[in-house]
C-alpha cells in the first residue's frame, strides 16, 4: 500500500520533519491536493510565512464567516500584501444564513449550546467542506497545548467528517516557541493579540483573557461545553 493510501505510514514519514520539511514533503506527495485553512490565528501566521517563504505550491483559503472581528479582515488584507498571495476566501450560503437568523434571531447562538453549534455549521463546517472538496491533504494550525481535546491529536490524522488527511505541523509547538518564531521573523499578528485576545475567533463568541486563565476561556465562555466548533471535533 503506498504512502498515499495508508495515512498511518505518513505519518510516521512526518512526524519527525520540521513544520517546514513537512510542508514541502506533503506538497511534493500530493501536488495540487495540498489546501492550507488559516484563521489568521498566530499559528496560521507562521504556516502560511512558511509556505509564503518556500513558495510552497500549497493553497491558502480562510472561512469567512461574516461575523469576524475588523481586525482579522485588516490582518488577511495585510498577509497577502506582504507575502503577495491571495487567500482565498470562503463564506456560508446566503440562503442558511438567512434561514438561521429567521429562526434564531441575529445573537441566537448565545441561548443554547445546540443554537451556537448549528450557527458554527451553517457559518463555518458547510463552507469548510466545500473548501475541502477534492483535496487530499488538509493543513491547520492546530497545537496539542491548546486544549485537552487537541492534546491528543497527531501531527497526520484521517478525519472522518471530510474524508480527507489532516496535517497539524505546528502541534507539539509552545506558545513561547510560536510568539519567538512570529517575532523573529516579524510576522504580521492580529493587534487584538496586544488587548488580551489569545484564541480569536467571530466578534460575539470571543473576549480577551485574562492572565493565568485557559488560552480558549475567551472562546464562547458563556458555555460550559468542549468549546469546539465542529471543524476539528470528531
Ligand atoms: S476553532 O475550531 O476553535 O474555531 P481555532 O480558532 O482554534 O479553531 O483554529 C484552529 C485551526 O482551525 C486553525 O489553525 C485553522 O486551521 C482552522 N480554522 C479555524 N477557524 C478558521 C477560519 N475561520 N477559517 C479558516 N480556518 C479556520
Ligand atoms: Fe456563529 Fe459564534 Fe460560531 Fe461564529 S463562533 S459561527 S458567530 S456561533
Amino acid at each position: 500500500m503506498s504512502l498515499k493510501q495508508n495515512w498511518s505510514d505518513l505519518e510516521i514519514r512526518v512526524r519527525d520533519l520540521s513544520p517546514s520539511e513537512g510542508l514541502a514533503f506533503l506538497a511534493d506527495l500530493f501536488p495540487g491536493k495540498v489546501v492550507f485553512s488559516t484563521s489568521l490565528g498566530q499559528e496560521d501566521q507562521v504556516i502560511t510565512q512558511l509556505i509564503a517563504s518556500q513558495n510552497l505550491p500549497i493553497r491558502i483559503f480562510s472561512l469567512d464567516t461574516g461575523r469576524l472581528f475588523p481586525e482579522t479582515l485588516e490582518l488577511l488584507a495585510r498577509t497577502e500584501a506582504k507575502y503577495k498571495t491571495r487567500i482565498k476566501v470562503y463564506y456560508p450560503e446566503r440562503d442558511s444564513v438567512e434561514t438561521w437568523v429567521a429562526k434564531n434571531g441575529i445573537n441566537g447562538f448565545y441561548e443554547s449550546v445546540e443554537n451556537r453549534k448549528s450557527c458554527c455549521y451553517v457559518r463555518k463546517v458547510e463552507p469548510l467542506k466545500r473548501a475541502l472538496a477534492g483535496n487530499e491533504i488538509w493543513v491547520t494550525g492546530l497545537r496539542a497545548e491548546q486544549s485537552a481535546n487537541r492534546s491528543g491529536m497527531k501531527k497526520i490524522e484521517w478525519d472522518e467528517s471530510n474524508q480527507i488527511i489532516k496535517y497539524n505541523p505546528l502541534l507539539d509547538w509552545s506558545f513561547d516557541e510560536m510568539i519567538a518564531y512570529i517575532d523573529g521573523h516579524k510576522i504580521p499578528y492580529n493587534t487584538l493579540h496586544d488587548q488580551g485576545f489569545i484564541s480569536i475567533g467571530c466578534a460575539p463568541c470571543t473576549r480577551a483573557i485574562l492572565p493565568g486563565e485557559d488560552a480558549r476561556a475567551g472562546r464562547w465562555w458563556w458555555e460550559d461545553s468542549k468549546k469546539e466548533c465542529g471543524l476539528h471535533s470528531k
